[in-house]
């Protein structure tokens, strides 16, 4: 079963053609982020421009790489949500356009799954059920995959994504949109027990997330320093709160894992790309016993190859959709 996976919800326009979920033929990314760096953030209306121009392009090149035609596929899968609204419509439109075409079906796929299914394309071995971290620019979940399609949130961020919050972070030291992947690379230098930086409890869940504090403690801290005339060593605050972002994420991860009874630990999203959560995790992993999978780097931000791997198993439990299929703002991943 060869998929062609199509991806719009940010700012990539990716095209990918996946065989059985698993073997990757081709996987094209067209980024926008220089774009959006002027203005330090992603503009939706830029986003949907851009879209428009590439996606054409962006599948020719995915079907051409993957050595196949329209033809030769057997089904169309399209990132449908959560996302921005205008940018989603552009890829659910051209999967249609597709679909409707060729007579091939179409498979909607939520975008956090298509996050946890990039590790089926690296990880022949991993099947569920397992518990995932999905931490992304959007989103921060953990989530239990009980089935390839079947998924219950354990816990969830009260407040700002781990991705928004790195990226927050950064923009406050001055790193240039999206900022996750330059205080990672600062936080290599510095010393992480440098500042202590909150650890925000959070009423009600064990599991839940909080992190709108820490971003505000480390734009304090600047402003402190500003205001006394006093410099802050910026490697050191940004090993700090690397630090502790880490520590909240696998700590919770942990607990989650082993009250559930759960023996294998994935990770999925952009911030799964961090160093520090990711040696953090494989240690803590190593030293409780379980199994740990990650993305490799490649696979870890958006794709189309993971929106083509989802897609094959939402066909195969036969989630497929009409030429009505819409693109939806915000859905939970328990829903498709
Ligand atoms: O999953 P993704 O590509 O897009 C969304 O679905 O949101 O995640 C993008 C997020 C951004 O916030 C980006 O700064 C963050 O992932 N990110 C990182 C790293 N690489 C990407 N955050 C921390 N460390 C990284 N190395
Ligand atoms: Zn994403």
């Amino acid at each position: 079963m060869r998929i062609l996976g199509i991806e719009s919800s940010c700012d990539e326009t990716a095209a990918a053609v996946v065989e059985d979920g698993r073997t990757v033929l081709s996987n094209v990314v067209a980024s926008q982020i220089e774009e959006h760096r002027l203005y330090g953030g992603v503009v939706p209306e830029i986003a949907s421009r851009r879209h428009a121009e590439a996606i054409s392009g962006v599948v020719k090149e995915a079907l051409e790489q993957a050595h196949t035609t329209l033809a030769d596929t057997d089904g169309i899968a399209v990132t449908h949500a959560p996302g921005l609204i205008g940018a989603l419509l552009v890829g659910v439109s051209f999967a249609k356009g597709l679909a409707i075409a060729t007579g091939k079906p179409l498979v909607p796929v939520h975008h956090l799954r298509s996050h946890i299914a990039a590790n089926y394309l690296a990880h022949p071995d991993l099947k569920p059920p397992f518990l995932c971290l999905v931490v992304s620019g959007g989103h921060s979940h953990i989530v239990r995959v009980d089935d390839y399609t079947q998924f219950a949130v354990i816990g969830r961020t009260r407040d700002d994504a781990a991705g928004e919050c790195y990226d927050k972070a950064a923009r406050a030291m001055g790193m240039p949109y999206p900022g996750g992947v330059a205080l990672d690379r600062l936080a290599a230098q510095g010393n992480p027990q440098t500042y202590a930086l909150p650890r925000p409890h959070v009423e009600g869940s064990r599991y839940d997330f909080s992190f709108s504090g820490l971003k505000t403690a480390v734009i304090n801290r600047l402003h402190n320093a500003e205001q006394k005339g006093e410099s802050v060593n910026k490697a050191d605050l940004c090993a700090s709160f690397q630090h502790t972002v880490t520590d909240l994420l696998v700590t919770n991860t942990l607990l989650a894992a082993n009250d559930l009874g759960m023996d294998t630990i994935v990770l999925a999203g952009g911030v799964s790309a961090n160093s520090g959560l990711r040696a953090g995790m494989t240690a803590a992993c190593a030293q409780a016993g379980y199994r740990l999978f990650a993305p490799p780097l490649s696979l870890c931000g958006d794709n189309g190859a993971m929106v083509a791997a989802q897609g094959y198993y939402e066909w195969l439990a036969g989630h497929t959709a009409g030429a009505d299929l819409n693109a939806v703002a915000s859905l939970p991943i328990t829903e498709s």
